[in-house]
């Protein structure tokens, strides 16, 4: 069965895509991950200028996933600007994540991502602990970095939002006044874990966000809650590493979904194996798109 998804007017093969930040932003990886199946990928965010990340240790399994805090390491716009160019070479269709400080940054990473060839952009507003995390958690704030993206470029912006706020509809709305053309949700979860020997926090930056399996239902209810108050497409991101998974955020109201820590326990043929389960589950409870799945939940 056809799995081709039309997000926010972008054509992907199937509705599957690399989440932001997993695999960094090298065009042999995100090639990789295209060979291997993906949609489209995500790179890892980018900024104004080069940032090195926060000193080790920067990742911790626990139970049911990771708990990091890398400090959005990257290179900076200009540098990364060569990779794009090879990922528009090897046509590996690409959304480009993008953070900054302030609205008229973004706007300007925005256009120059587009003009270099960019499929979308990934507005990360929701990054669990650095100093521009709390512009996802302000609907005022969201409003005016959506608007300067939005009046700067005409590709599609998905903006990622912030599952650590009491009320994440609200910032949906915000992002969808604003002009957002879709959204993914959620980005990790702020956590913390402790080290009972040195009695520390293990993680070099204290707090960091928490992905894997453990946030899939947090994932699902905001999923499920955003649906009934937006009209633009959603991306669902959030502890996927099966076909099963990838049907609850369908049912739940998304239109796509990412995966990333699922690469960790599943391996790159991840990709392929949800988009096989999809269509024998379509075929089985004989639907003919993918479409017709899609917030089914809510007529229950
Ligand atoms: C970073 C970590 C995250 O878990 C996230 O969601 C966004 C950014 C980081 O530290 O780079």
């Amino acid at each position: 069965m056809d799995l081709t998804t039309d997000l926010a007017g972008i054509k992907l093969r199937n509705p599957t895509m690399l989440a932001a930040g997993i695999l960094g932003i090298s065009s042999s990886l995100l090639n990789r991950i295209y060979e291997a199946g993906a949609g489209c990928v995500i790179t890892k965010s980018i900024g104004p200028v080069p940032r090195p990340g926060y000193s080790n240790p920067c990742i911790v399994e626990v139970p049911g996933g990771y708990l990091n805090a890398m400090g959005l390491p990257n290179p900076g716009i200009e540098i990364f600007l060569e990779e794009l160019n090879e990922l528009n070479q090897m046509k590996i269709p690409t959304v480009v994540s993008i953070f900054a400080d302030n609205e008229t940054k973004f706007a300007n990473i925005a256009r120059i991502v587009e003009e270099k060839g960019a499929l979308g952009i990934e507005l990360n507003i929701s990054c669990p602990h650095a100093e521009v995390a709390s512009i996802g958690q302000n609907p005022i704030i969201t409003k005016r970095v959506v608007e300067a993206v939005k009046h700067a470029v005409s590709i599609p912006i998905f903006v990622k939002l912030t599952p650590n706020v009491t009320d994440i509809v609200e910032i949906a709305v915000a992002a969808e006044k604003a002009g957002a053309d879709g959204l993914t949700a959620i980005n990790t979860v702020r956590s913390m874990a402790l080290d009972i020997y040195s009695k520390t926090p293990i993680l070099s930056n204290k707090y960091g966000g928490l992905s894997g399996p453990a946030i899939k239902p947090i994932a699902i209810r905001c999923i499920y809650d955003i649906y009934e108050s937006v009209k633009i497409p959603l991306i669902g991101v959030g502890g996927i590493l099966s076909w099963q998974d990838a049907i609850e955020f369908f049912l739940a109201g998304a239109s796509a979904v990412q995966i990333g820590t699922g690469i960790r326990y599943r391996g790159l043929s991840i990709f392929q194996e949800i988009c096989k389960g999809i269509q024998e589950y379509l075929k089985n409870e004989k639907y003919s798109s993918l479409s017709e799945i899609i917030g089914v939940a809510h007529r229950a």
